[in-house]
């Protein structure tokens, strides 16, 4: 399997820091889809035409497996044999995939009770050492980092520069099957790292002339772990997106020069806003994710009913974990299942024939 295709360190490799010795770690990530969403486009209105990029669909069904495949392969390529991070739950699933395919140890740091089912079940049975901390992610980063620089242990959260590398072929791509860059570009903000990677992405297109316009980006925060919107750290964050929950962004900066370059925006969204939109992917486009990704489509409405987009702009919003890694979530938002007995009449009055 030696495709040029196979995996976004092969694909675009030209665009990346590897060579011929860097061992090449990969699950065959990238090459997700960009999905038109034509329900949803129709019930914003206005003419607009929004994208999907399934990050889901990655091989452990976040976005983070773009930048894992650099980061881990870069780690082995440094002769390192540990790789830790600290994580919101998603970090963690695909560093302890990686980890297990290049054959290196992997530790993460987790907040207790904090993170989806799913997750925590990935970097289990892929055979990372777990260690629940009681403490949020901000204190779990903070320990992960004063470790790594001390110790032979290899960063693998996003202050890691391979993992934005390996992020922005997000970016490369949605350019690719587009022919050009979309006007907005719409994505939910945590640590931060991904709206730095795309933007990072987006410019280095531009430069080398694959694309003439560069979108505006519009990044999205949980309300009640909002600090780049509110300009301040918050302690204790709160919102029922994990993946998100973060009052201290590593990349606060980078994400506010992508704002400011760009001329977008980084606003917040309600819990009850990102629940809506989670609903809304799931009914009227038949995409399941979890709740952060969908904080980028909260964020679409809540700028559509404020009219800030032109008619006819195109919009891709990125769609960073798959809803399963979030059952509990999914249950807890619908309707109950309704128990039958297993009789044909019962079944038919219920279906109203
Ligand atoms: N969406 C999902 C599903 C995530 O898991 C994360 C971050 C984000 C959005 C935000 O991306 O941090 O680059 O701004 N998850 C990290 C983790 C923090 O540990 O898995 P960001």
């Amino acid at each position: 399997m030696n495709r040029e295709d196979y995996g976004v360190i092969n694909k675009y490799r030209g665009f990346l820091p590897v060579n011929e010795n860097t061992p090449i770690v990969t699950l065959n990530e990238g090459n997700t889809p960009l999905i038109f969403a034509s329900n949803l486009s129709s019930y914003l209105g206005n003419d607009l035409k929004v994208c999907l990029k399934y990050e889901g669909l990655n091989p452990t069904a976040s976005f983070k497996d773009r930048g894992m495949t650099m980061a881990v392969s870069k780690a082995k390529e440094e002769g390192s044999q540990v790789i830790m991070c600290a994580s919101t739950g998603n970090t963690s699933a695909s560093a302890a995939a990686y980890a297990a395919k290049g054959k290196l140890k992997c530790v993460v740091l987790i907040p207790q009770g904090a993170i989806a089912l799913g997750k925590l079940a990935q970097a289990l049975i892929y055979g990372a050492l777990v260690l629940a901390i009681k403490g949020n992610f901000d204190e779990a980063l903070s320990l992960v980092l004063e470790i790594t620089n001390n110790y032979p242990v290899t960063l693998v959260n996003s202050l890691n520069p391979f993992r934005i590398e390996g992020q922005k072929t997000g970016a490369f791509e949605i350019c690719d099957v587009l022919g050009e860059a979309p006007e907005y570009h719409a994505i939910p903000v945590g640590n931060a790292g991904n709206i730095t990677a795309y933007w990072m992405g987006y410019k280095e297109y531009k430069k080398c002339g694959k694309i003439d316009a560069l979108p505006k980006m519009i990044g999205f925060q949980a309300a009640g772990a909002a600090p780049i919107v509110e300009g301040r750290i918050i302690e204790d964050p709160k919102t029922i997106a994990t993946a998100i929950k973060i009052g201290n962004p590593a990349s606060w900066k980078r994400a506010e020069a992508a704002r400011d370059e760009s001329g977008g925006v980084i606003e917040k969204v309600t819990d009850e806003e990102i629940l809506e939109a989670y609903k809304l992917l799931a009914n009227l486009e038949g995409i399941f994710v979890e709740p952060a990704s969908a904080a980028s489509i909260a964020g679409v409405i809540k700028k559509n009913k404020e009219s800030y987009f032109p008619k006819g702009a195109t919009i891709v919003g990125i769609l960073t974990g798959h809803g399963l890694k979030d059952p509990d979530r999914a249950i807890k938002e619908s309707k109950e299942v309704t128990t039958v007995l297993a009789k044909k009449e019962e079944i038919l009055r219920i279906m109203g024939l």
